[in-house]
């Protein structure tokens, strides 16, 4: 086993599945999974707003853990379109998924927000799930470590080693996610999570070497079972291919098998 202790699989569903969708991969993924030991690995589903209260209902959350795509960082206000903490703390969420590349470039969050909600969902107790990744673009000019550290820094202005122990960071590079997207290859993805992992230590002493780092961007039943040996690669954040519960399940299990 790697050197957490834990591996972990999880898997946003972004702007698809409905609630019964979501309840139907939620019990098939379940019941897939069960005879795996939750000792070893972290099983999570990050479902739309709509369907988390049913998902709740259909999985108890010591074996996959649920999470939002995204949260506001006011407890209530005028703040029309946006989700409370309170809210889904209401739904049993656990983790909220912070940062995630579409939200950034498609609907133009910045650092500061990412920071804003990280250190609410610190403050109410839930799992941070931040997401950082470089564009094709910033990868062309050389810049993607520095657009790393930074996503990193900024976003985690005024977390202390303490409130680091709750948190979990995906590394997703913007231009390996989607149907247009090409997977990082595992030497690259490797490099980066190096990187990350150097900023964290910087950053939050020996907390930051046990954050969970995941990787995220077009990985398959092919890529996984490379990808998840390397060092500093604790866990795989999956889109796609994670979508429907036997196919997400063969992976969990390919992967599983080679670090046994
Ligand atoms: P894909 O695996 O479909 O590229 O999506 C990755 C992702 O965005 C996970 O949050």
């Amino acid at each position: 086993m790697k050197e957490l202790g834990k591996v972990y699989f999880g898997t946003n569903t972004k702007m698809y599945k409905n609630i019964a969708q979501t309840v139907d991969f939620l019990t098939r993924l379940d019941t897939l999974t069960t005879d795996l030991s939750r000792e070893t690995l972290e099983l999570f589903v990050i479902p739309s707003f709509t369907a988390l209260e049913s998902a709740r209902r259909c999985v108890p959350p010591e074996r996959i853990a649920l999470g939002a795509q995204n949260m506001g960082w006011e407890d209530e206000g005028q703040f029309t379109g946006e989700i409370s903490p309170l809210m889904l703390k209401e739904v049993g969420t656990q983790i909220v998924e912070i940062g995630h590349s579409e939200r950034r470039h498609v609907l133009g969050e910045t650092d500061w927000m990412e920071n804003q909600k990280v250190r609410c969902a610190l403050r109410h107790g839930f799992t941070p799930l931040l997401c950082i990744g470089e564009t094709g673009e910033q990868k062309a000019l050389g810049l993607s470590d520095e657009v790393l550290r930074t996503q990193l820094k900024a976003g985690l202005h005024g977390v202390t080693a303490a409130e680091a122990a709750r948190l979990w960071i995906a590394y997703e590079p913007v231009w390996a996610i989607g149907v247009s997207g090409v997977p990082a290859s595992p030497a690259y993805a490797a490099e980066k999570h190096r990187v990350i992992r150097e900023c964290l230590v910087e950053l939050f002493g020996a907390a930051g070497a046990r954050i969970p780092l995941l990787y995220g961007g077009s990985v398959n039943p092919e890529n996984a079972p490379e990808l998840i040996p390397l060092p500093n690669i604790d866990g795989l954040f999956i889109g796609r291919s994670a979508w429907e519960a036997e196919k997400f399940d063969r992976i969990i299990r390919s992967c599983l098998a080679l670090l046994e």
